[in-house]
């Protein structure tokens, strides 16, 4: 298969064609069948990805140390707050650095805008692991899913409930690359990113798909395919935890929700999830939550995106 994604940075799937996007999805897809049957794969060997957290992480960091492993490569973590990011050194400088070390980097934090100073000045692949903006590799293991529970994506319609935050942007840019229908309900004090929101609308054109922001989030899940929900207070956001809790009270995840999808209609959840706030126990652990196999891709297809751009 043409690869044309060597070298490239993941910072954000509004930058790939959707024949990339698929390329990736692909490549998953043959990766987890591969590993399933015992085939190992390690066009990685002797190359070496750090990855960068000012946040904390459960899958992230997991999914990625062992998606290098399994294709051969090393993985290091390294702690924002053990760099010397924290006393001073520039972004630009230490992306020279890790340069001449690293065949990769991986980095989550708070500021985008961190995340493509490190890129610019970066002579190796970066990957955004999440930003206050984006979350693409999380997205590319929801679209996966989806393609794995549906048979395909173009066509469908995906319902996000809850915060205008850096999921709902990633999904609408994964959405509008494969041309899904994707609706957004947030409460008006909490919507999506206007910049991000035109931009997915653009890409849309190319693909067919839709892009919807609504308030009513029975009105976004009726007939949904796909409903998704995420914390309501992202990381970095705490302060806010309570005056969020109010505003977001109504759109909650919960059965009731659920009843005015399609009956094959699959939850997801990019975890970690407050049980009780956007989504209730019943939804989590009842028949259309495919929040674990949804964690699962996101090494399949971390996988892809790693032999690809490495
Ligand atoms: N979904 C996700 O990125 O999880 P972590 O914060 O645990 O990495
Ligand atoms: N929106 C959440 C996603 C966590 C994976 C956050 O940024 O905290």
């Amino acid at each position: 298969m043409a690869n044309d994604l060597k070298a490239r940075d993941f910072l954000s799937i509004h930058d790939f064609t959707p024949e990339a996007i698929e390329q990736i999805l692909d490549t998953a897809a043959m990766l987890k069948l591969r590993q399933k049957a015992g085939l190992t794969d390690q066009p990685l060997r002797g190359k070496t990805l750090g990855m960068i957290f000012q946040k904390s992480s459960t899958r992230t960091r997991i999914s990625f140390e062992v998606a290098m492993w399994q294709l051969g490569g090393y993985a290091l973590y390294l702690s924002a707050n053990d760099l010397q990011l924290k006393r001073g050194e520039t972004i630009a400088d230490t992306a020279r650095v890790l340069s001449r070390y690293l065949d990769g980097i991986m980095i989550r934090t708070y500021s985008h805008e961190e995340v493509v100073e490190l890129a610019r000045h970066a002579e190796i692949p970066v990957i955004n692991g999440l930003t206050d903006l984006l979350h693409p590799c999380q997205a590319m293991a929801d679209l996966m899913t989806i393609a794995e529970k549906r048979g395909r994506l173009a066509g469908l319609r995906l319902a996000y409930v809850g915060d205008g935050n850096n999921m709902a942007h990633s999904l609408m840019f994964g959405g509008a690359k494969t041309g899904m229908h994707v609706v957004v309900a947030t409460p008006r004090s909490y919507p999506p990113d206007p910049g991000i929101v035109e931009a997915a609308r653009s890409d849309a054109r190319a693909t067919g798909a839709t892009i919807e922001v609504v308030e009513d989030p029975g009105a976004a899940v009726k007939g949904a395919d796909v409903v998704y929900t995420d914390v309501w207070a992202s990381m970095g956001q705490e302060s806010q935890a309570e005056e969020k809790r109010k505003a977001l009270q109504s759109y909650q995840v919960n059965s009731k929700l659920m009843a005015l999808t399609k009956a094959e209609a699959i939850f997801l959840h990019c975890l970690p999830a407050h049980r009780g706030e956007e989504v209730t126990d019943e939804v989590m652990d009842g028949p259309h939550s495919a929040v674990w196999d949804q964690a699962e891709n996101r090494l399949h297809v971390q996988k892809a995106i790693l032999a690809l751009v490495l």
